[in-house]
């Protein structure tokens, strides 16, 4: 068996790190997710989506659904009772989808009926049951042909210009190209799942899989109008969820809905094929870049161009086009952002929101330019690299791009690439390096945090924060445990509840920072009350002095934000992504051979699990550039690949030996404890490396993701 590096290819001042605090759980199964509950006297609910893709409903026949063994109800806009938080918003305000609310479709596969039943299996053979006739209306799900139909929701879309608009033009040496990235769908291995039980009129717990427990409580208590306290969600565990869990979505309602019609605890889970349809995606997006410089590489001109898909009923934007305002050194940059709305569901954010998509034109633009010039891609970028933020002009809090890049080069081999394209062979394949770069804003907003020594030595921690998979409670244990001076397995993080202090969604890569800072300052508070209590500042024996005090604990909770010096700096945190690639000149089929990623996340809290978390992401951006495509036939408006058979992700035959490193300098101005995010940055600019590497092997320059076998023969 090949030897896996596991720690030592991780400079973190050669502290290997812990592993998962919950890993025993999830591996023996003993970790509950939410659809594994077992709660007294619960029914099963099953949606059944609409059959076209446009128009209304005519008629809807429940009736032999109704009679199947084992049904309870079937909850349609026909019968369910209305929901409050609803009625608020005028019929014409765009916002998101409203579940039974009406006969209107918007799109293919919208629920149109939940059936319960007294077992999982009847209630999918009564969703079966029933039939819906519909008044059909022209729909348009085709971006591509529908581009003269975009509009700016914002007028910072719309139009930015810093100097001089479109530059690029008038240049001499310059590159206009059109990139594309198709839908691509989160598909989390675990199905989004919920677990609703009414416990009074006006309160409810539910479990529920989500990325933030306390926007769950909100969510549901806005549109159920009952006080937020009175909506207890839990999501200690959760599968994996990449941003299609941030938002509480219409089956959650419908199964809350459901649960208060029959005062039965309901439990609803996604299929796999609701899943495409259900909990958003990254959006289908045609991008254009012009990018120009002078013959020694100054980037004079960056104009930058993008139109994403929505849906009718809801606008969904997200930075597509921000990277190329502040990646760069560049006097002139300009860019404009549009939506078109489609007859599909609303997109989502997915793990580098509109980074990932922007750095995949950008960065393609920037290798093509790298040719045009004859200089080496990672020198075009170091000439151009910013030393003040373009966008704001204000000084990075820090930044360690070029020592990532060095970094990147050193452990890929980059001195063994032959600048010419499609010129080395090895073994009968095509042989190709590329790389590429990414950053997202490094964030911080509060969390609060319950601290408490137990006289047996203890620590419990605990805040509402959600772990979807990076190591959350890991982290926070390293953090606890190297401010408390104990050792871990004496540390208990509680998390994924309602009930505990407040802590953030997870996402947009904020959490280490955000709760990390939150759990190292309720350390120290606890240590200062120690040594209050003590009289000395070398309080370090807990277990003593609460002896002494006559104490059975000793807790304190307090709430962290950042300071206002945050204000005067840019934060960011960068990633540097290489490939080395082979293509077989036959048959189109790219394998990747050696893939790198290097970051300055500032400093690396949990080394395990920040490497993890960098393979994650780079086997993501993997599937961006060579698989993944939700693919609509147009004349139905419907997805024909909605499942993991047509559907394809990476598997483990996939992927090569994956590296990652870290700069491990710590950001002086974010936090107290020097991290920046990393969720994202993990992504964000893998699948322009790879289709750069591909051109550096074939000499074919695909711009439509997935880069398939058939684009390349
Ligand atoms: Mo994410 S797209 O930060 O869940």
């Amino acid at each position: 068996m090949k030897s896996i590096p596991m720690t030592n290819d991780i400079m973190t001042n050669d502290k290997p790190g812990l592993s998962r605090v919950d890993g025993r759980l999830k591996v023996t199964g003993k970790a509950k997710y939410s659809a594994e509950y077992s709660v007294k006297g619960l029914v099963y609910g099953v949606l059944v989506g609409s059959t076209i893709t446009k128009g209304s409903i005519k008629a809807l026949d429940t009736k032999k659904a109704e009679s199947a063994p084992g049904v309870l109800s079937v909850l349609t806009y026909l019968n369910a009772p209305k929901i409050p938080g609803y009625q608020t918003d005028s019929p014409t305000s765009k916002g998101p989808l409203k579940i039974f609310y009406n006969d209107q479709i918007y799109f293919n596969g919208q629920p149109i009926a939940l059936v319960v039943a007294n077992t999982f299996e009847r209630a999918l053979f009564a969703a079966s049951l029933v039939s819906s006739t519909y008044n059909v209306e022209p729909h348009l799900t085709d971006l591509k042909s529908n581009l003269d139909k975009g509009f700016s929701t914002r007028k910072e879309d719309k139009d930015y210009v810093r100097g001089q608009e479109d530059a690029y033009k008038s240049a001499s040496i310059k590159v206009e190209q059109e990139y594309i990235i198709p839908t691509e769908v989160h598909n989390p291995m675990e199905l989004h799942a919920i677990i609703a039980r009414w416990d009074a009129d006006d309160k409810i717990t539910v479990w529920d899989k989500t990325q933030g427990v306390k926007s769950t409580q909100r969510s549901i208590a806005q549109a159920f109008k009952i006080p937020p306290e009175n909506v207890q969600v839990t999501s200690p565990f959760v599968g994996g969820a990449f941003g299609a869990a941030l938002r509480t979505w219409p089956h959650e309602i419908a199964a809350v809905l459901a649960a208060k019609v029959l005062n039965k605890p309901v439990k609803l889970v996604l299929s796999r094929a609701d899943m495409f349809t259900s909990v958003g995606y990254r959006p289908y997006t045609w991008q254009k870049v012009g990018i120009a410089a002078t013959a020694d590489g100054k980037l004079t001109g960056i104009t930058h161009e993008a139109t994403g898909q929505s849906s009718v009923y809801e606008d969904f934007t997200e930075g597509v086009v921000n990277i190329s305002q502040l990646m760069y050194a560049c006097p002139n940059v300009n860019t404009r952002y549009k939506l078109v709305s489609l007859n599909v569901n609303t997109p989502t954010p997915m793990r580098g929101p509109g980074e990932a998509t922007g750095a995949f034109a950008l960065e393609c633009a920037m290798d093509e330019l790298s040719y045009a010039l004859n200089i080496d891609p990672i020198d075009l970028r170091i000439k151009n690299h910013a030393d003040t933020d373009p966008l704001s002009g204000k000084p990075y809090s820090s930044k360690y791009l070029i020592d990532a890049y060095k970094m990147g080069a050193d452990k890929i081999g980059w001195q063994d690439r032959n600048a010419k394209p499609a010129s080395v062979t090895k073994d009968g394949w095509l042989v190709g390096y590329g790389m590429a770069a990414g950053m997202f804003g490094a964030h911080r907003s509060s969390a609060t945090v319950m601290a408490r020594m137990m006289a047996d030595g203890t620590l419990i921690l605990q805040t509402a924060v959600t772990d979807i998979g990076p190591g959350t409670g890991t982290a926070m244990v390293t953090v606890a445990s190297e401010t408390m001076g104990i050792p871990a397995d004496k540390i208990r993080f509680d998390l994924g509840d309602s009930s505990l202090p407040p802590s953030p969604t997870q996402g947009g890569s904020q959490i280490t920072s955000t709760v990390g800072s939150a759990v190292h300052d309720a350390c120290v508070a606890l240590k200062e009350k120690f040594q209050a209590l003590a009289g000395t500042t070398d309080a370090s024996n807990y277990t003593q002095i609460l002896k002494q005090q006559n104490l059975d604990k000793l807790e304190v909770t307090t709430a962290s934000k950042g300071g206002t010096e945050m204000g005067k700096y840019a934060m960011y945190s960068w990633s540097v992504h290489f490939m080395k690639v082979l293509v077989h000149p036959a048959t189109g089929v790219v394998k990747i051979d050696k893939a790198i990623s290097t970051a300055d996340a500032g400093t690396i809290i949990s080394a395990k699990t920040a490497r993890s978390q960098m393979i994650g992401g780079t086997i993501m951006g993997t599937g961006m550039a060579l698989m993944e495509e939700a693919v609509i036939d147009h004349r139905y408006g419907r997805l024909i690949n909605n499942n993991f058979a047509d559907y394809h992700v990476p598997v483990q035959a996939d992927i090569p030996q994956i590296e990652a490193y870290f700069v491990n300098k710590p950001d002086p101005i974010i936090n107290p404890i020097g991290a920046k995010g990393m969720g994202e940055i993990a992504t964000i600019g893998v699948a322009a490396a790879i289709a750069n590497a591909v051109y550096n092997a074939t000499g074919k320059r695909v711009r439509d993701l997935p880069i398939t076998p058939d684009k390349l023969i």
